[in-house]
């Protein structure tokens, strides 16, 4: 199998860990940094938090004392990558987890956190959160193009059938060109309930984007995005590195083992 790693692989950095907690430190270590050069550069920093499972580990690293005081909390706007519709205290709410992990034990002002309205219908909860992100980055910057916002960071996680955020294999909500957030049924992997995500556009104008995958279970999905062009039938490889892009890909050895 060849090496071919993708596009723009100067913009394309793979990071192997031994395990799930050197990787979480890594990436607390990374996004440390990031939030610091965002800061000292634009005197604020918007990362767009993942779902799922695998950054739980990392949010709670991230709200211990020995990383807390490494940061300044008052320079973050955080935003959610996708959201279940579901309510906040709802297990599967990616926003609840990140706030019980993460959120609820770190110095950010509210007006400076944004989830998805998950108790409006689905199509209106991805108008509401993209008019959101519009005012935010408007707000930030006048001189910044909030039509299509760059934010500082977005994490990303995969899943086995190639999805990431709430971009699925097949749905047209992975082909959509012009909006920043839309809404999207379910994929084929659980939980089966209705989505908010952000889109492609905006995913591939971020500064940094770093996927976090751990687990056997993900290492074919891992080498196929990773090795091949991109493709909409795996949607994680529509996912650009470019001289704007940087993609940092954090996998521990599992994830990892068929690169
Ligand atoms: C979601 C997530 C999704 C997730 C992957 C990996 O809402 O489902 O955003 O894209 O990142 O499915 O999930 P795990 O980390 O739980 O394996």
């Amino acid at each position: 199998m060849n090496n071919k790693v993708s596009k723009h692989d100067k913009n394309t950095q793979i990071e192997k860990y031994p395990d799930k907690d050197r990787l979480s430190l890594g990436a607390a270590n990374l996004i440390v940094q990031l939030s610091r050069d965002a800061a000292q550069a634009r005197g604020y920093f918007t990362i767009a938090l993942a779902g799922g499972s695998s950054p739980k580990s990392l949010y709670e690293l991230l709200a211990t004392q020995a990383f807390k005081e490494k940061v300044d909390w008052t320079k973050w706007h955080v935003f959610i990558g996708d959201e279940r519709l579901v309510p906040e205290n709802h297990p599967d709410s990616n926003f609840g987890m990140a706030a019980s992990a993460l959120i609820s034990h770190v110095p950010i002002s509210n007006e400076n956190i944004h989830q998805v309205n998950t108790a409006i219908e689905g199509e209106q909860a991805a108008a509401t959160y993209e008019s959101e992100i519009k005012q935010v980055f408007a707000g930030l910057d006048t001189a910044i193009n909030s039509q299509l916002p760059r934010l500082d960071l977005i994490l990303l996680g995969l899943g086995p059938d190639r999805h990431t955020l709430s971009l699925f294999p097949g749905k047209s909500s992975l082909l959509e060109k012009n909006k920043l957030v839309v809404f999207t049924n379910p994929g084929v992997l659980p939980p089966p309930v209705d989505r908010v995500s952000l889109t492609l556009p905006v995913v591939n104008n971020a500064r940094n984007i770093i996927f976090l995958v751990t687990g056997a279970e993900k290492a074919e999905a891992v080498a196929d995005i990773i090795r091949n062009e991109p493709d909409y039938s795996r949607p994680a490889s529509m996912v650009l590195a470019s001289e704007h892009t940087k993609i940092v890909w954090m996998l521990d050895e599992t994830a990892s083992s068929r690169l």
